[in-house]
């Protein structure tokens, strides 16, 4: 646990801004990417909350972008007013697909792209993409370089301790990126095979921090304000993306960039708000599906949590999820300081 004095200098770290090529970022917690989680619907719930400084797309594939139509695409969609603090995330094999990839960004007037080599999802890594190109460093450094001289805007790389637990693995492969032109990194030092069941080693964020002078971002079980503070502390990272915990409290940002909690009240406002804007946003269908995602880590909060998301995911249209959500807040549900982390997938 920190001290209250080391715990003030973290919260006034936080709030200061950062500059990623020459653009500004006002403040250090950001929004992680996540497929189905982080779609349009959810970070404009996490914009009403406010308190970050960056948000990130789900990843997008770079060879379908050139063609991607944001009136239909999942998740290559977004509000204009976003534009100027959301990053775009692009996996992809070839350096040539992810360079056009980012030119599409750039043209949509995205703030920065950020490429995936963190993904250790079979389906990806089968495809050659993700944290599978880490197993071949001089592709990942090429991708790097056609994305940097295919556009003007901040270029970012999210990646993991690569596949075996060996830290010289990333910290040379932050040099490498460096040296290729990215602006920044957020490091997640977790290996592959992980995926996110063992713990992060928070230490090699420090290594991988020392080892660069552009910005790094730590990212990896931060699951409250003061484990936050304790993630700058121990890291000296630049900036922290938070995942997991961003889904289970949109208003965590808030929450750490303030210093103090928002009343109870909450939890049912966002249920409901979440309900309303991916009815907004998508089909019945698609909103459902995209709803049961976030209520497995809504749920995490509450003490009978396992109960409380049978119920949300009993509702299958729009109008049962909103009776439901009325009928758990009807008895005030018992809140647990942290969620529940098995819940957490
Ligand atoms: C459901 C889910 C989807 C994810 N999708 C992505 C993704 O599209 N791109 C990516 O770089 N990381 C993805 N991640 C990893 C997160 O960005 C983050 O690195 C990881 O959850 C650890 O951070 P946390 O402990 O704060 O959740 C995903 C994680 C989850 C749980």
């Amino acid at each position: 646990m920190l001290n209250e004095n080391k715990m003030t200098s973290e919260l006034i770290k936080i709030n200061s801004p950062i500059y990623i090529n020459g653009k500004k970022i006002n403040n250090r917690i950001h929004l992680a990417p996540m497929a189905s989680l982080g779609h349009i619907a959810y970070r404009e719930l996490l914009d009403s909350y406010g308190g970050f400084g960056l948000m990130f797309t789900e990843m997008c594939s770079a060879k379908a972008l050139p063609s991607e139509n944001p009136k239909y695409s999942k998740v290559f969609r977004w509000r204009e007013s976003e534009l100027e603090y959301l990053i775009c995330q692009i996996f992809g094999a070839q350096p040539a697909e992810m360079a056009k990839g980012a030119q599409r960004i750039e043209s949509e007037g995205f703030f920065g792209v950020d490429i995936n080599f963190g993904c250790s999802a079979s389906g990806i890594c089968k495809k050659g993409c993700g944290a599978e190109v880490l197993k071949d460093p001089k592709r990942a450094v090429a991708i790097v370089k056609e994305v940097r001289n295919a556009v003007d805007i901040p270029v970012s790389v999210k990646y993991r301790t690569g596949w075996e637990d060996n830290p010289q693995f990333p910290v040379d492969m932050a040099k490498r990126f460096e040296d290729a032109g990215c602006d920044m990194l957020t490091f997640h030092p977790r290996v592959a095979p992980d995926r996110r069941r063992r713990k992060p080693n928070w230490s090699y964020i420090k290594l991988v921090k020392e080892a660069v002078s552009i910005p790094v971002f730590g990212n990896g079980d931060v699951f409250s304000r003061e484990n936050c503070y304790k993630m700058f502390n121990d890291t000296s990272c630049d900036g922290a993306l938070l995942g997991r915990i961003a889904i289970s409290k949109p208003w965590i940002f808030k929450e750490i960039s303030d210093g103090f909690d928002l009343p109870d009240s909450k939890y049912k406002e966002c249920a409901k708000k979440m309900i309303e804007l991916i009815e907004h946003y998508f089909d019945e269908t698609t909103g459902i599906k995209l709803f049961k995602k976030f209520a497995i880590y809504f749920a995490a909060n509450f003490k009978y949590g396992h109960a409380i998301y049978t119920q949300l995911t009993n509702g299958n249209n729009y109008d049962t999820l909103k009776s439901m959500v009325d009928e758990i807040f009807e008895t005030t549900p018992e809140i647990t300081k942290t969620p529940n982390m098995n819940m957490f997938i």
